[in-house]
Formats: C-alpha cells, sequence, structure tokens
C-alpha cells in the first residue's frame, strides 16, 4: 500500500503548485503585456503596416459623385424635358462608367424661375419630372445596382410661389416670421427706400418691396427667390424635416445649395462697406464687403443640425456604411471652407480647378497649365484640415464646360488630373464623353441670370442636353422642341459612338480611370508631384505594399520628350494603364506595354497613367 500522504504534505504541494501557476500566469500576464508595449509602438511607427491596410474610408470618399442635371438628361415623355423616369431608364450607364454616386440638381415642384432652384414644394417632384412614385422607383432601382443618390438641397430660399411665402405676405400665423421683413428707411421726403445696401448674387439690391405687406422681404438671388429666415426656430425644424422626408425615403446625402447665402446679419439696417475691387460692378455683391450677407458665423449652428439629422440615420450596427452624406456649396478660400467642415459638412465643395483654371486666363490671357494646375492643387491640399477628405470639381451647372473653357484636345488630360487626384471628383453629365458648351442666343436665352446680363453670363451653354446617340437629338428627347438645343457635335460625340468605337474614345479613357481609381494607390495612396514645367505635370500616386502609379500630362503647346531622373521616381519603366485617346489612335502609346521613364514623349494634350514596376527591375 502507498503510504498515506501526510496532509500537510498534501496541502504544501498544492500550494506550491498553486503557487507555481499562479505565478505562472503573473508571467505569462507579463510577457504579454510586455509584448503588447513592445509590439504596439513597433505596429504604429511601421509605416509599411500602417499603409498595407485601407484607412477606414466612408463610402462618399471612395467614389465618384456624377451630377445629374435632370432637364437635360434624359426625356421619358417626349416633352423636350428631361425627367426622373429617364433618369431611371440610364443607370446602367453609371454601372459601365463604374460611377457609383449620383447627385440630382432640384426635381421639386417649382415655376421654374431658375430652373428648380425656386422650390415651392420641398416634399414632392415637379410634374414635369415625374412624381414621388417615380422618383422612388429610382431610388430603388439604383439601389439595386449598388449606385447611391445625393439630391439638391435648396436650403437657403423657395419659391416666391411656396405656401410659406405667400402666407408669410399676409401675416398668416405662424408664417410671419418664416422670411427676412424689414420696414425700410423712411426718408425725410417720406419716401421708403431699402434698409440698406445689400446687393442680389443676380445684381441690383436684395431688397424687395411687397405692396401686400408693405414691407421689403430679403432675396439672395432672384426676388422670385426669397431668403428664409432661420433666426425663427419654426423654420429651423421645418427645413430639417424636409431633410427627414427625404431621408426615410432612403436617400443617401445631400448637396446644399448656396451655403454663404442662407442667412444674414441681425442688422437689416447697417450698410455694407466698399471692397474697392477694381473690377467689381456696383450692383453686384462684389462691390461690398460682404460679411453682412455671407458667410455670417450663425450658419454654423443650422449645419450642426442637419448633420445631427443624417447621423441619426447612419446605423453603425451595421457592416454596410450607411452614413448620410452632406456637402455644402460655396466658392471661397480654403480658409472659409474649412469654417464647413467645423460645422459638419463631409466636404465644403472645393471648385478651385475652377476658378483657379478661370482666373488665371483672365489674368494671364492664357489657360492655366501645369504649374498652375500644381499650385491650385497644392493649395488644397496644404489647406485641408487634419483628418479631413479632399474633393475636385471640373464644372457644373453654373460654370463652362473643361472641354470649352480648356479647347477638345486637353479633354482626357483633365479628366485624367480629376480622377487620380486624392479626394472625392465630381464630374458634371457629358463631361465623360467631352461634350462642348452650346450657342444660344440672346433670344433664345432660358436663365434667367443670362436674360439679365447677357448671353456671356448664361448658363444655358453649359446645360445643354445630354448626347447619347447619333438618333435625332441625340436621344436625349423624341420631342421636336428639346428645351435647349443639342450641341451639334452629337453626331461623334455621344456615347453610344464613344462606347462602341474601335478607337480609343474620351468615353473610354474616363471609364478606365474609373475603374483604375480603386487600386489602393490611387484611392487613398501618397500624392507627391515629381516633375512639373510649363508643359509637364506629373505626380506618384502610392500606397505601400500596393502598386504605384506616374501620372504624365504634358499640358503644353508643344511636343516634349520628358526624362525621370531616377531619383524622383526610381523606377525604369512604366506600364501603360490608362492612355489619352490621341495619343492611343495616333499610335504613341498602347495600353499594357512599358515606356522607360527615360523617354517619354508626348504631344500637348497626352497623358498617361503608368504603374510602376518595382524598384530596380
Ligand atoms: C446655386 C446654384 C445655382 C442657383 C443658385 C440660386 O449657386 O448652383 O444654379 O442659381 O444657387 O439657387
Ligand atoms: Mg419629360
Amino acid at each position: 500500500m502507498a503510504p498515506e500522504k501526510d496532509p500537510d504534505e498534501l496541502k504544501k504541494g498544492f500550494c506550491w503548485k498553486l503557487c507555481q501557476s499562479r505565478l505562472c500566469l503573473v508571467l505569462v500576464f507579463l510577457g504579454m503585456a510586455a509584448g503588447i508595449a513592445v509590439s504596439v509602438p513597433m505596429v504604429l511607427l511601421s509605416k509599411s503596416l500602417r499603409e498595407r491596410f485601407a484607412p477606414d474610408m466612408k463610402w462618399w470618399q471612395k467614389t465618384i459623385v456624377y451630377q445629374i442635371y435632370p432637364r437635360s438628361f434624359q426625356d421619358s415623355d417626349d416633352d423636350g424635358v428631361g425627367d426622373l423616369r429617364g433618369i431611371t431608364s440610364r443607370l446602367d450607364h453609371f454601372q459601365y462608367l463604374n460611377v457609383k454616386t449620383i447627385w440630382l440638381s432640384p426635381f421639386y415642384p417649382s415655376p421654374m424661375r431658375d430652373f428648380g432652384y425656386d422650390v415651392s414644394n420641398y416634399v414632392d417632384v415637379d410634374p414635369k419630372f415625374g412624381n414621388l412614385s417615380d422618383f422612388d422607383d429610382m431610388l430603388k432601382t439604383a439601389h439595386g445596382k449598388d449606385l447611391r443618390v445625393v439630391i439638391d438641397f435648396v436650403a437657403g430660399h423657395t419659391s416666391s410661389d411656396h405656401p410659406w411665402f405667400q402666407l408669410s405676405q399676409n401675416r398668416t400665423s405662424p408664417y410671419e416670421d418664416y422670411y427676412i421683413w424689414a420696414n425700410g428707411t423712411t426718408l425725410p421726403n417720406r419716401t421708403i427706400v431699402e434698409p440698406s445696401n445689400w446687393m442680389s448674387v443676380f445684381g441690383n439690391s436684395s431688397w424687395q418691396w411687397s405692396d401686400e405687406r408693405r414691407q421689403y422681404y430679403y432675396h439672395a438671388f432672384l426676388a422670385k427667390q426669397p431668403t428664409l429666415n432661420y433666426r425663427n426656430p419654426t423654420v429651423v425644424e421645418e427645413m430639417k424635416n424636409v431633410i427627414r422626408f427625404w431621408m426615410d425615403r432612403g436617400v443617401d446625402g445631400i448637396r446644399v445649395d448656396a451655403i454663404p447665402y442662407i442667412m444674414v446679419s441681425e442688422d437689416y439696417y447697417q450698410d455694407q462697406a466698399r471692397n474697392y475691387t477694381a473690377t467689381a460692378v456696383w450692383t453686384k455683391p462684389a462691390y461690398y464687403i460682404t460679411n453682412l450677407t455671407k458667410n455670417v458665423p450663425d450658419i454654423g449652428d443650422i449645419v450642426k443640425g442637419w448633420r445631427e439629422v443624417l447621423d441619426s440615420y447612419e446605423d453603425s450596427d451595421d457592416d454596410d456604411d450607411k452614413s448620410r452624406f452632406m456637402i455644402v456649396e460655396l466658392y471661397d478660400t480654403p480658409e472659409v471652407r474649412n469654417r464647413y467642415f467645423e460645422y459638419g459638412a463631409d466636404m465644403p465643395f472645393n471648385f478651385d480647378l475652377v476658378t483657379a483654371l478661370d482666373n488665371h486666363y483672365q489674368v494671364h490671357g492664357n489657360f492655366c497649365a501645369a504649374i498652375c494646375i500644381r499650385d491650385a492643387i497644392n493649395n488644397v491640399y496644404d489647406n485641408l484640415p487634419k483628418g479631413k477628405w479632399a474633393n475636385f470639381v471640373l464644372s457644373n451647372h453654373d460654370n463652362r464646360r473643361a472641354a470649352s473653357r480648356m479647347g477638345e484636345l486637353y479633354v482626357d488630360a483633365v479628366n485624367m488630373v480629376l480622377l487620380t487626384l486624392r479626394g472625392t471628383p465630381t464630374t458634371y453629365y457629358g463631361e465623360e464623353i467631352g461634350m462642348e458648351d452650346i450657342f444660344v442666343s440672346y433670344q433664345d436665352t432660358q436663365d434667367p441670370f443670362g436674360k439679365k446680363y447677357g448671353p456671356e453670363k448664361s448658363r444655358d451653354p453649359e446645360r445643354s442636353p445630354m448626347q447619347w446617340d447619333d438618333n435625332k437629338n441625340a436621344g436625349f428627347t423624341n420631342s421636336s422642341h428639346p428645351w435647349l438645343a443639342v450641341h451639334p457635335n452629337y453626331t461623334h460625340v455621344n456615347v453610344e459612338w464613344e462606347k462602341n468605337s474601335t478607337n480609343t474614345t474620351t468615353l473610354k479613357v474616363y471609364r478606365d480611370l474609373a475603374i483604375l481609381r480603386e487600386e489602393p494607390s490611387l484611392q487613398y495612396g501618397l500624392l507627391k508631384f515629381t516633375d512639373v514645367n510649363p508643359d509637364i505635370l506629373s505626380y506618384l500616386r502610392s500606397a505601400e505594399e500596393h502598386p504605384h502609379f506616374l501620372v504624365v500630362i504634358n499640358f503644353g503647346q508643344v511636343p516634349v520628350t520628358h526624362d525621370f531622373p531616377g531619383a524622383l521616381v526610381n523606377r525604369g519603366q512604366g506600364r501603360v494603364k490608362v492612355v489619352t485617346s490621341q495619343a492611343a489612335n495616333e499610335g504613341r502609346f498602347a495600353k499594357d506595354s512599358s515606356v522607360p521613364l527615360t523617354q517619354i514623349k508626348l504631344q500637348p494634350g497626352d497623358g498617361l497613367v503608368l504603374e510602376l514596376a518595382e524598384s530596380g527591375k
């Protein structure tokens, strides 16, 4: 028989084991802690590990946003005006393009004095465009194709036909203070004049007399676009309800129209000081220092309120990114734009590629080429607040088309820039096929702005119907009276032709770029300008452990042969991933061929996106 163990011995043995195992636990724990302590900073410091994984990006950072001007995109009922069913019938275009988000300019009931930017009912669809069930169909079909839909939110002003304005004008409660009303100034001779010298963006006084109410009301744009009074909490709530109405239907985001103008100073009687800019016209706001009528700080709280509404729709438990997007429209410096990031906008529109290009032309008489474009881009990145995401735009319904501004030769090149920068690009409909502005005589001018200031101020030229094919009216409508003329070049500038041609076309280049954009280096990788001279614009996009890309474009007027010194790019060869159409069609470069980086010959307008071979190869 085995001797029985002394219970104390047993205890001792047990304790010892326990002790041993505790010690072991402690040791394991300490080991782990030390491991974590050592590895965390290592992970944080290891650039390659950090960059290997895609950062946590929202859907609106990964997509191209495509702006549809509903009047001009596709007509489905042959009345010469585009509509929602028309848009629904064309959604496959975006799958072809690899575009994942569309933004629709206004389709709400409107007397169309500013073509929909004068809303008479925020929660319905204008009969010209269809009805709410057409909208729901469009949204459902779009979502079924993995397309996000952003709508225009004309926040600052309604149409004077809006019932709110009618009721405000006749002082019906609770609408009396829905708009900005003021008595005006009584002169010694008893005539009543405007309260102050505030000017409308569309010209002349922004104060309009109402005979009915016997007061002036304020309008930042047309007199028929009275500005809402956001100092009235009921108005604030009404407009939040408008957002809720569309979010409840499943809309993915809003583009807020003309944000700087939604509020004005409380002191309606204070004149604005002159700013003495040489070119300013006294009937336009630029003649004055507009701090009383533009970007007043109180707008911050309003935007914050909208952010809260949008965030209340975000479902964070879900893997699918349900965040609702807000982009606000303003033409201003980075410093002013950045305030809107702070207020809660995901992005303030950055129009620097539009304005820098135009201003450069006005000052220098030639268009903004490589150095000027680089400076404009650097200015955006240099002023971007930490953690915020950039965006770029080339044109829209208020600005000339890229082809008309830069010249046909450079169309692919500017699309190449737009789609290879770090930041969300917005493409105006038709830019993917290189559409050009139409000519509209003064007689035929539709835009109120053009009617008032002459055809050169008109925005009709860039709003002409989308060119789908070479049928009558480019496949936009069967009516013989499209609301604006189709550009005569539609026989060869159209989607169908550009898709099916055996040639390389602007559309195919756009699509190649849109697909390549999903590469990590192009989506979130760093951007570094390499060689830039008066002709050549070039930059490197790189995310570690992923293929890097070099973009090279000749924005000059003469052919150039460029040598990339090894030190900058550090690779011998590049593989052509995208090539602009003329360079491809004239046989200068072929997709997937290899190009020695020491000898890149580019004609004006030629551009390449090159995938770089591994270092040393
Ligand atoms: C925005 C729109 C423009 C419109 C104006 C007034 O700037 O983009 O088209 O005329 O607001 O609503
Ligand atoms: Mg129609």
